[in-house]
């Protein structure tokens, strides 16, 4: 009797492949990093054939270091960077063109031109997002516009789009010898291309960015017992093992956070932050800049759907003051780093690299570092990259409690980032209410392991997912009100600065 559940995590930055016991736990883990390839300022590309490839060694060395057989695993679950769009030829296999990662910010005249042209209403109302650059959308447009003989291609069924989620569930169920060419809504609901309330391909939305519908993957619920079929035995794991549950990372981490009741909420810290508050069965619209986003879909139950705030830069500012800068070696020594100093010293870094996502969204931004003087240091450029995590986060508590009506007594955290406390203890501070982080802090993983462990059965219910949930750390606020209400209008200043800066 299979007595674990293994999860890829195909991520911005590596892959990894996790096993996790029955009670959750972690029992073996294997990573790898892939290629950031940045041909000019604002295009980033991965290359999908190293993803694939990585993806089979993550997968054979975890079960391999884990002592264990591909048999012992009961099912699998795929959890990926979402909106990242790859475009392949189902014949061969072949990518027609890197994949282009949602961070990349070329398709700005697409997303301006859908405003412009009036499509900008439709498609709030539809997929529940903003036309912005961030979704698949006008990145499979950009590829038909740019690549030489795609749309033919794609008009006789010889080219067909998914985000990675589908790219390895291809691959690992058969590749161009039967490959499965299907995704959940959680994915779906990224491309500006689902009906939220249908939760299938909107032919009006299909019509504005020019996609043919043959393109397009299944749409299924996050968590199946047949939808996903099985791993190929000519494949990775060697063995018939049924894949049962696909999820959006940031949906995988809401799952994994067990945030099964409305008004629960998750924020993620990895390259960027994810804060996804769950509001059950209804569809809530947002007011405040926020997303309208499918949380999860358990088999035949209704959706559930979430409100998101994205934020595109964070954990990756911190990596730009390693490898751009130079001024530490290690993400964590931003940590030490910061903690030379007692306080920003009215220094703020606002890193709207990628224009800015949440609740902004102005692709026009650019990044700012503001309050200068001949006094500051690296340690307050440091502690100004750590600040801007939390207050970019607080952006988007804020429109979250506007929009909702749900007041947060607690901020439930993950991610890499939250391994640093000073960090958390300014998101703690700049908020005013306590953060809090679990034992598995690899949610992501876990809540991808959990949708594929309830299809199968292995998990009876969510009530059961819920009591392996453990704090690990709590960080409470230390500021007083003053503190946080001038921190906070000087950040809103800094942010001000950043707009308008491209045009
Ligand atoms: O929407 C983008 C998000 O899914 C990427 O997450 O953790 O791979 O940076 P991550």
């Amino acid at each position: 009797m299979p007595e674990f559940v293994g999860a890829v995590d195909q991520g911005t930055t590596s892959t990894r492949f996790m096993i996790f016991d029955h009670d959750g736990n972690e029992v073996a883990k294997a990573q790898l990093e892939h290629a950031q390839i940045l041909p000019r300022s604002g295009w980033v590309e991965h290359d999908p054939v190293e993803i694939w490839e990585r993806t089979n060694t993550v997968m054979q060395n975890a079960v391999r270091e884990g002592g264990l057989s591909a048999s012992d695993l009961t099912a699998v679950g795929i959890t990926n960077q979402r909106e990242t769009t790859v475009v392949w030829d189902p014949r061969t296999g072949r990518p027609y063109y890197n994949a282009i990662v949602w961070q990349d910010t070329r398709t700005d005249s697409i997303a301006a031109a859908l405003e412009r042209e009036g499509h900008g209403e439709v498609i709030r109302r539809k997929a529940g997002l903003p036309p912005a650059t961030y979704f698949s959308g006008g990145k499979i447009k950009w590829m038909l516009e740019n690549v030489d003989g795609l749309r033919e291609a794609a008009e006789q069924g010889h080219a067909i789009f998914g985000n990675t989620d589908c790219w390895v569930l291809w691959n690992l169920t058969g590749g161009p010898d039967g490959g499965i060419h299907a995704t959940d809504v959680t994915n779906a609901s990224r491309t500006m291309l689902m009906n939220l309330e249908t939760l299938d391909w909107d032919d009006e939305l299909l019509g504005i960015f020019g996609i043919p519908r043959a393109m397009l993957p299944t749409i299924n619920p996050s968590s199946h017992a047949e939808a996903y079929g099985q791993a190929r035995t000519s494949r990775p794991l060697r063995s018939a093992v049924p894949i049962t549950g696909v999820l959006g990372d940031q949906q995988a981490a809401t799952v994994g956070q067990v945030c099964f009741a409305t008004g629960e909420a998750k924020n993620t810290y990895g390259t960027g932050n994810f804060l996804v508050l769950n509001t059950g069965t209804d569809l809530v619209r947002s007011e405040h800049g926020l997303l309208t986003t499918v949380a999860y879909q358990f088999g035949d139950s209704p959706a559930i759907y979430a409100l998101e705030g994205s934020m595109a830069v964070t954990g990756s500012a911190v990596q730009w003051l390693r490898d751009q800068l130079k001024i530490i070696t290690t993400a964590a020594e931003s940590e030490r780093l910061a903690s030379t100093v007692e306080d920003n010293g009215g220094m703020y870094f606002v890193p709207a690299f990628s224009g800015l996502f949440a609740p902004y969204w102005r692709s026009d931004a650019r990044g700012a570092i503001v309050g200068l003087s001949r006094f500051h240091t690296n340690g307050h450029l440091a502690r100004a990259a750590l600040e801007a995590i939390c207050y970019q986060s607080r952006d988007v508590v804020e429109a979250m409690e506007q929009d909702s009506g749900v007041h947060l007594d607690v901020l439930k955290v993950d991610g890499g980032v939250t391994a640093n406390d000073l960090c958390m203890q300014i998101q703690a501070d700049v908020l005013g209410v306590p953060v809090s982080r679990p034992v598995v802090a690899e949610t992501t993983a876990l809540g991808a392991a959990y949708a594929a462990g309830l299809a199968t059965g292995f998990w009876r219910d969510t009530d059961e997912l819920r009591s392996h949930w453990q704090e690990s750390r709590r960080w409470a606020p230390q500021w007083n009100d003053e503190q946080r209400d001038e921190g906070y209008a000087g950040w809103k200043k800094a942010v001000e600065r950043t707009l308008d800066w491209v045009t």
